[in-house]
């Protein structure tokens, strides 16, 4: 049994993480500040500790008593849109956080450490799949805290440590967080969705993401516990392939039994037009391949959803 340590634990991916290296019989502790997160989230068989990553009070509680086997890196802020409002605080929580969280792992024996990176180190790419090699400029505040905690990881391997950052593109899935209107394209367009039948669109129909099921994220970062040739590297973590929103927006329309209008109007600071994974490294390098349709991923968080509402 392996000891693991799970940061944003009570967040949409961490939880879903947790719980899957739970259900494999390891042991997990998880670490979250419950700043967009939840504590019953936090899957059973957890060791939950509340803390900021970016502050010294919560390693004195996550202190092991072995070494742990991995660090899985997985809070953050999570959205670009906000890291407009308070550009420090998104340093704080996303660059600082791994800066010290990756100091204390290696101070304590752990020598293997998983980040939850993102697409948006990128910026402004061209109509193509984008590799991991492209020329990163982040064109928001959170792109360019993702991108120097990929490169705090890096210096660290001259301590030891062996890092993977996956660069996770749209992620969605059941687990998602239905309340925060500024984070997740798909949560958000389901949430008007379900609330109203009028999906109002921040942006233009033409532009492109690349949309990724929540199993083939878990599955790509316990993957990277199996793989020895992911260490070291950043890799792009995709699934639907090049999607417009107008796409999106259709296919969630299909799902509603009542009609769905779409408006389109204004924009959000530090959007790109368009984005999607060349993912041929995470082939090679993690034997990873999306195994989540769209359409089948979308259905099957819909119909979660709406399981759930009252009748
Ligand atoms: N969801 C996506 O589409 C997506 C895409 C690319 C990258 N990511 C990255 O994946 C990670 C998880 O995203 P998510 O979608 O699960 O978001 P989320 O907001 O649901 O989860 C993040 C969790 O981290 C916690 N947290 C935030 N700052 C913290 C801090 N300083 N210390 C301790 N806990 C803190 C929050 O309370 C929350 O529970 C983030 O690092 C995000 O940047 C997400």
């Amino acid at each position: 049994m392996a000891l693991y340590l799970v940061t944003g634990a009570a967040g949409f991916i961490g939880a879903a993480l947790a719980a899957a290296l739970v259900r494999a019989g390891h042991e997990v502790v998880g670490a979250d500040n419950l700043s967009t997160g939840f504590r019953e989230n936090v899957p059973a068989g957890v060791r939950f500790f509340y803390g900021d990553c970016g502050l010294p009070d919560l390693y004195g509680g996550i202190l092991p008593a072995r070494p742990y086997d991995a660090v899985f890196h997985i809070a953050g802020q999570s959205s670009g849109e906000i890291s407009f409002d308070n550009p420090l605080y998104d340093m704080q929580a996303n660059a600082a956080s791994t800066l010290r969280l990756s100091r204390f792992a290696l101070d304590n024996g752990c020598t293997r450490f998983i980040y939850a990176g993102s697409m948006s180190v990128y910026g402004v790419q061209p109509d193509a799949p984008a590799r991991e090699d492209a020329p990163c400029r982040p064109e928001s505040f959170y792109g360019v805290s993702k991108l120097a905690s990929e490169h705090y990881l890096r210096l660290n391997e001259r301590y030891g440590m062996r890092f993977t950052s996956l660069r996770l593109f749209n992620v969605y899935g059941p687990g998602q967080n239905m309340t925060n209107m500024r984070q997740g394209m798909v949560s958000i367009f389901m949430a008007m969705m379900l609330k109203d039948g009028h999906i109002r669109v921040k942006g233009r129909p033409d532009r492109y993401r690349d949309f990724v099921y929540i199993d083939d994220v878990v599955r790509a970062f316990t993957a990277c516990l199996e793989r020895r040739e992911s260490e070291g590297r950043a890799l792009n973590i995709g699934g639907s392939g090049r999607i417009t929103v107008g796409a999106l927006t259709d296919k969630l329309a299909a799902l509603s039994p009542t009609p769905v209008n779409v408006g389109y109007a204004g924009g959000t600071p530090g959007d790109v037009h368009g984005i999607y994974a060349d993912m041929t490294l995470a082939r090679e390098c993690l034997g990873y391949v999306p195994r989540m349709s769209l359409d089948e991923g979308l259905a099957r968080m819909y119909a979660a959803l709406t399981a759930q509402s009252p009748a």
